[in-house]
């Protein structure tokens, strides 16, 4: 192993973990959505309301339930060793719409959570969020 690689390894082992407590974990999430969302935080999510629901239950299938479960429950095959662990989509009262919208597009830093502007086309966003509403 490179001389340097080793030292800088162990540094990485031993450097403090961000804060591991769910609860802490979940406000400071919350707290920086709201900043980023601004006023649109409690405003209803653009373009949700009348997006092809059927197309959103596809595109989970497909680019989803992988981590958050064909239930949504966030017990996808993929999930038992993610930490933090894929979100329970069928909770989360605390997250408002454009909330969730913004989780889905941007994704959720440090986590496993991609984002998926870029990934998945406007119209399927869109679909896959009109699927999580009828879901709540
Ligand atoms: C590779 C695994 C993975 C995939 C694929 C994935 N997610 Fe996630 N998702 C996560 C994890 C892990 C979290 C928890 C992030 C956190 O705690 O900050 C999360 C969080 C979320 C949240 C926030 C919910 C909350 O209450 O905090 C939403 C909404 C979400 N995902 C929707 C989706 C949608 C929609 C898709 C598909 C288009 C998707 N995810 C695909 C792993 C994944």
């Amino acid at each position: 192993m490179n001389r340097l690689l080793l030292p800088l390894l162990v540094l990485a082992a031993c450097s403090p973990q961000p804060p591991v407590d769910p609860a802490a974990r979940r406000a400071a999430r919350i707290a920086a959505l709201k900043a980023e969302l601004g006023p649109a935080w409690d405003q209803p999510a653009p373009g949700v309301d009348g997006a092809d629901v059927n197309l959103g239950g596809e595109v989970y299938g497909k680019s989803c339930a992988a981590c958050h479960g064909e239930r949504a429950d966030g017990h996808g095959l993929r999930s038992a060793s993610m930490r933090p662990p894929p979100a329970n989509l069928r909770g989360g009262a605390d997250l408002t719409e454009a909330g969730r919208m913004q989780v889905i597009r941007k994704g959720s830093p440090g986590t496993a959570m991609p984002g998926f502007e870029g990934r998945l086309s406007e119209e399927h966003i869109l679909a896959v969020g009109a699927w999580l509403r009828d879901l709540r």
